[in-house]
């Protein structure tokens, strides 16, 4: 397993990445669909977690495709299952395993991942592998977040609960190991994996007002990563059971607009 994976690997962690994917659909769903990502294709998702990207991409190839999703954490993947049997997907099928795993197959018509190259420690090492599992002319996409820790702001006006816990999500993910700039680096990272400068798009989520959803977003971050938070250094214990509702209340009160890190998505065809 990754020594940068900073989050935990339990129910309530995978109950969080269903509702983030909620909140993230759009975002990826416009990256997969501008990649072209088509009926009747077969994708190999990269670190499935709970199974969200690979039930997007299973609704967009139809029965006709097929998706195989892959992930070190089993207990994730029978939570992956379960989700796609109730939703009735025939068409998608999970492997425990990484990108080396022999039971993955190859020839893909695609690879997707979301928010995994950055635990990673060599990204393009990991890339280069899952390059090697798609046919020529097939299909790499990814979305990876970009959490430049120099961008001081992410509200306005500028002083908010949103922008403090922003900062301690970023620093307490920069200590731990992981790629913050993975977002960005998935340019030299293609390249490194023989692929061509890939097609980019840079999206983020904002909003302000007592309905924007993402304050819980924000909030339930910072719960999962709160213990590495306190390790690490970072804070002092959070009173996590309260963020969303006062970094809301904090917004509401200064009529603030808000926005999330860049969610960085690349695609580009295998020569
Ligand atoms: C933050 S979750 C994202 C899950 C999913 N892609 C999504 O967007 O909802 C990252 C996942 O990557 C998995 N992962 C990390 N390194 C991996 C590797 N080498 N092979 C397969 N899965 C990996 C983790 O176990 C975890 O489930």
């Amino acid at each position: 397993m990754d020594p940068a994976y900073a989050l935990a690997r339990t129910r309530d962690e995978y109950d969080r990445l269903a509702r983030q994917a909620l909140f993230l659909r759009g975002l990826t769903e416009r990256l997969l669909r501008a990649a072209s990502l088509a009926r009747g294709m077969r994708v190999l998702d990269f670190g499935s977690g709970s199974g969200d990207v690979a039930l997007l991409a299973a609704e967009l190839v139809g029965p006709e495709g097929e998706v195989v999703g892959v992930d070190v954490d089993g207990d994730a993947l029978h939570v992956a299952r379960g989700r796609a049997e109730a939703l009735g997907l025939g068409n998608v099928r999970f492997v425990e395993g990484d990108e080396r795993s022999a039971e993955l197959g190859e020839g893909f018509d695609a690879a997707v991942g979301r928010l995994v190259l950055m635990y990673r420690a060599d990204p393009a090492d990991t890339l280069r592998r899952i390059v090697d599992r798609v046919r020529l002319g097939g299909l790499i996409v990814f979305q990876e977040l970009d959490l430049d820790p120099a961008v001081a702001s992410r509200s306005l006006p500028e002083t908010s609960l949103w922008n403090e816990t922003g900062r301690t999500v970023i620093e307490t993910f920069r200590r731990a190991g992981t790629q913050v700039r993975m977002g960005r680096q998935l340019f030299g990272a293609f390249l490194a994996a023989g692929l061509p400068p890939p097609i980019m798009r840079d999206e983020a989520v904002t909003g302000g007002g007592p309905a924007f959803g993402g304050y819980t977003w924000l909030a339930e971050v910072a719960r999962a990563l709160a213990p590495l938070t306190v390790k690490l250094g970072v804070a002092e214990a959070l009173d996590v059971d309260t963020l969303a509702e006062r970094i809301r209340a904090d917004a509401v009160a200064r009529e603030a607009v808000v926005w999330t890190p860049s969610f960085v998505g690349a695609f580009a065809v295998k020569p």
